[in-house]
């Protein structure tokens, strides 16, 4: 027992005596202590998931230490329910194994059924995208199997991610899905621009999720949302490179959940494809996108800045149809800076379900390259405009 874990119960034997907060008690589990070797080599999951299963037992709040060092790490899942309150505290770096076996699984490190999880400690995990990224086939196929999330979040609830970064995932950095009440700040997120498929975070079926604080550059979105993602705030969020803050794509199958009450505040996008875009397939499947504000957002060279696209068709082969998903409640308010591409504003809505109560505020996009001014395209896009608005509004 550490001197921490006697400490403890010191403090649970004369807790009515010395008054002490019984949940600022805590028992540490270093993984040296497990076992682990920090070699960068040798395979640390059966340590880590024993140390885990450890602290999972133990009721109060117990904290898994990652001293300094390079672990490696094959595919991981630590599963809940627990006793108490886990807390992942990662000062090294973890590095995923580079051979195609783990690239087969869908992730790299997942928890899983966990309520009041904390991770963190200003460590990293380098998921060692690069000797994977070759395997990637989906801009070739559309049925392609995604490589592993790096960290995957399943169930989670009442839970915090602060100071932790991500490197060279091999597919996604961060997956969210089926989570409630999460606060993400502080994370670094970093793969080449080139890397495919790596988005930074992903989420899925969650709510009330807050990320801030956080910088984000890599090969797909910073931050991209599907279906069941609800009352998510994003707030001071550095994207770029990228394929910047993307809501969608929606619409590929029948019954998806709808997506509402997103917002996206304080945020610098820099040399991304997209800045804050809705993507959704020409298909006949029905949902809602609903009450989306993006605000006080610096675009700088964005080569879409503003952009809404319901004939999302990222392979180019898809059958001419019409998106059955309807946008509603959209709010662009004090959005600035340079376009790289002359339709700084595009918002392409469908036909038969056309975007309503789109608002325009404050708008001031330049664009300087050929062909210039900036302009704004709009198809079946409803709404108002008002304050700025460079470039002349279309709605
Ligand atoms: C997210 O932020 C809002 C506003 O700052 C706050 O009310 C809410 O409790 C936060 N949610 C979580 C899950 O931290
Ligand atoms: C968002 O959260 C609020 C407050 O918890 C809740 O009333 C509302 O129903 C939620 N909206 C959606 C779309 O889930
Ligand atoms: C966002 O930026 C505005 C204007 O710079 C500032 O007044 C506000 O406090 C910021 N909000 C947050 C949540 O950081």
């Amino acid at each position: 027992m550490t001197s921490v874990s006697v400490l403890h119960c010191v403090c649970l034997i004369f807790f009515l005596a010395c008054s002490a907060d019984v949940e600022a008690a805590r028992v540490v589990f270093n993984v040296m202590n497990g076992g682990a070797i920090a070699d960068g080599k040798t395979d640390n999951s059966k340590v880590f998931e024993n140390v885990f299963n450890q602290a999972c037992q133990s009721s109060g709040r117990s904290v898994i230490l990652i001293p300094g060092g390079t672990y490696m790490l094959r595919p991981v899942v630590f599963k809940g329910p627990c006793k108490g309150r886990v807390v992942f505290h990662v000062v090294g770096t973890l590095i995923a194994p580079s051979d195609m076996e783990s690239s087969a699984t869908d992730h790299w490190i997942t928890f899983q059924y966990l309520d009041q999880l904390r991770i963190g400690g200003g460590g990293s995990l380098d998921g060692q995208g690069p000797s994977a990224w070759g395997q990637n086939t989906c801009s070739r196929s559309s049925s392609c199997k995604p490589l592993p999330a790096s960290l995957k979040l399943d169930f989670v609830t009442n839970s915090r991610i602060s100071k932790l970064t991500s490197i060279n995932s091999k597919g996604v950095h961060m997956n969210i899905f089926a989570c409630k009440g999460l606060e993400l700040d502080q994370i670094y997120i970093k793969a080449p621009a080139d890397s495919p498929n790596t988005d930074g975070i992903h989420i899925g079926s969650s709510s009330h999720i807050n990320i801030s604080d956080s910088m984000i550059a890599t090969g797909d979105d910073c931050i991209s949302m599907s279906p069941g993602s609800t009352n998510i705030t994003m707030t001071n969020i550095k994207c770029g490179p990228g394929h910047g803050i993307s809501v969608g794509s929606l619409g590929a199958q029948p019954d998806e959940e709808d997506v509402g009450v997103l917002t996206v505040r304080n945020c610098t996008f820099t040399g991304t494809q997209n800045g804050v875009r809705i993507k959704t397939w020409a298909r006949p499947y029905a949902s809602n996108v609903f009450d989306l504000t993006f605000e006080n957002i610096n675009m700088v060279n964005v080569n879409n800045p503003i952009i809404i696209d319901q004939q999302y068709c990222p392979g180019g082969n898809c059958q001419k149809g019409d998106s059955q998903v309807q946008i509603r409640d959209v709010t662009y308010r004090n959005i600035w800076g340079i376009s790289s591409s002359k339709v700084a504003v595009a918002l392409d809505c469908s036909q038969s379900k056309p975007c309503q109560q789109i608002q325009l505020s404050d708008i001031n996009l330049l664009y300087h390259g050929p062909g210039g001014p900036a302009a704004s395209t709009c198809f079946n896009a409803k709404g108002v405009a008002d304050g700025r608005q460079q470039p002349p509004s279309c709605v």
